[in-house]
Order: structure tokens, then sequence, then C-alpha cells
């Protein structure tokens, strides 16, 4: 009988075991995301090389993003661009770690242009606990922009 019993136990630890990872993306527009400061709207920035068809930019040294989330993981994906672009990215109060948004296989164009390279994954954090997290993303001390598009 104890064996019966726990046998729906286990199958659910082992159903969450296979199936407990999930990726879900949400777009610079979600409401998640909480911008602070001076923003261009994503409805100004539109390119079908933005996930969802847009990207949200910053160009106030002072503004922030900060998205919240539950999970194990996240992925910033962005385009790139032929110039250079960053944007620093901190993760529950951490070092901030800078991330180069300049497109390598593009020829290097004046800045202000359009991206030249489809949103892909620029930086991640994995193996992460399974609790809240803050990602919060400023200008760099090099930077000119601060730039958001999709968080996985
Ligand atoms: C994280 O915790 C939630 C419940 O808070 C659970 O639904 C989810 O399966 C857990 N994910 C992982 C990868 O452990
Ligand atoms: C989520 O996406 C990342 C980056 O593309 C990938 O490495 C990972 O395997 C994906 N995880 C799941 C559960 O699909
Ligand atoms: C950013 O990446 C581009 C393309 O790979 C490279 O030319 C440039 O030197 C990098 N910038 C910095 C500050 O590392």
């Amino acid at each position: 009988m104890r064996s019966l019993h726990s046998l729906p136990l286990l199958l659910h630890a082992l159903a969450v075991g296979v199936a407990g990872l999930l990726n879900v993306t949400i777009d610079d527009t979600d409401p998640a995301i909480v911008y602070t400061g001076v923003w261009e709207p994503s409805s100004t920035l539109m390119s079908s090389l933005d996930y969802g068809g847009t990207h949200t930019l910053s160009a106030d040294t002072n503004a922030k993003a900060t998205l919240k989330f539950t999970g194990v993981a996240v992925y910033y994906l962005v385009p790139r661009w032929p110039y250079a672009v960053n944007t620093q990215l901190s993760l529950d109060g951490g070092e901030p770690v800078v991330v180069n948004l300049t497109d390598p296989h593009a020829s290097a164009t004046a800045p202000g242009g359009s991206e030249s390279a489809p949103s892909s994954v620029a930086w991640s954090a994995t193996s992460l606990s399974n609790t809240t997290h803050t990602l919060v993303l400023s200008m760099a001390p090099s930077g000119l922009y601060i730039v958001a598009d999709g968080f996985m």
C-alpha cells in the first residue's frame, strides 16, 4: 500500500523534473518592465530585426529598465548595430556587466542608423535559484544608449 500511495507523488516529481523548465519571452512593451527616466517609445523604433517588431531605447544617463521575474535563468535578447552600442546589466544588485551590442559582421556605419543583425541572446544568467530576481538595465560608463528588446 505504501508504495502505491507514493506513486502519484513520484509521478508528479518526475513530471516537474522533466517539464518544469519553460522559456517564456516577454517583449520590451511588456508591463512587467518598469522604465524610469526618459525613454523613446517603442512605437518609434520598429524593425523586423527586433523581437516583437520594436525595441525601446534611452539616451538618458539616469534611465533604468527594471524587470522582476521568478525563474532559474534569464536571457537578454537584443539586435546588433553596425556602430558602437552597448547596455549595462545588473542582476540582483550584482556587479554591472557591459554588453557589447556592436555587430561584428557588419561594416561600420555612422551612429544613429538602423540595426543590422536580428535579436538574439547577448547575455544570460543560468543556474539561478528558483526565486524572484531583479534585472536592471542602465547606461554603461562608455555608453550612449540603453536598449531593451526582449527578455526570456
Ligand atoms: C519554480 O517554482 C515554481 C513554484 O513557485 C514551480 O511551479 C516551478 O516548477 C519551479 N521551477 C523549477 C525549474 O524548479
Ligand atoms: C531556453 O532558451 C535557451 C537559449 O536559447 C536555451 O539554451 C535553453 O535550452 C532553453 N530552455 C528550454 C527549457 O527550452
Ligand atoms: C564591441 O564589439 C565590436 C565588434 O566585435 C568590436 O569591434 C569593438 O571593439 C567592441 N567594443 C568594445 C568596447 O569592446
